[in-house]
């Protein structure tokens, strides 16, 4: 299992608000959404469109490609024409440092 690695400060993403990270050669999404944050691939599993770019709303992110919604919480695809999760991964906030710890999954 891998470590968390240090990927941001609290106060660089606003909530609600998200920021593109690159973690061990993956290139993340991490989200602040009502006082919490979340990290997903930057990956929509429908093909391959960056979610990073995508439109936040509460707690989904819409695709910019073709419009698929997943739940930043989980990775749970909530619209068509995504079926597919994407991939989840733990986060933790330790005073100002945010890190995420690569769901290897
Ligand atoms: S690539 Fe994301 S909805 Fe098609």
């Amino acid at each position: 299992m891998s470590d968390f690695i240090r990927v941001a400060k609290v106060a660089d993403i606003p909530d609600p608000g998200k920021q593109t990270v690159e973690v061990e050669d993956a290139v993340l999404v991490l989200f602040h959404v009502g006082g919490r944050f979340y990290c997903l691939d930057d990956v929509c599993t429908h093909d391959g469109g960056p979610l990073g770019e995508g439109r936040l709303h509460d707690h989904a992110i819409a695709c910019p490609r073709h419009g698929a919604k997943f739940d930043v919480r989980t990775g749970r695809p909530l619209t068509m024409p995504a079926i597919v999760p994407t991939r989840a991964h733990e986060v933790r906030v330790d005073g100002e440092e945010v890190s995420v710890r690569i769901n290897e999954a």
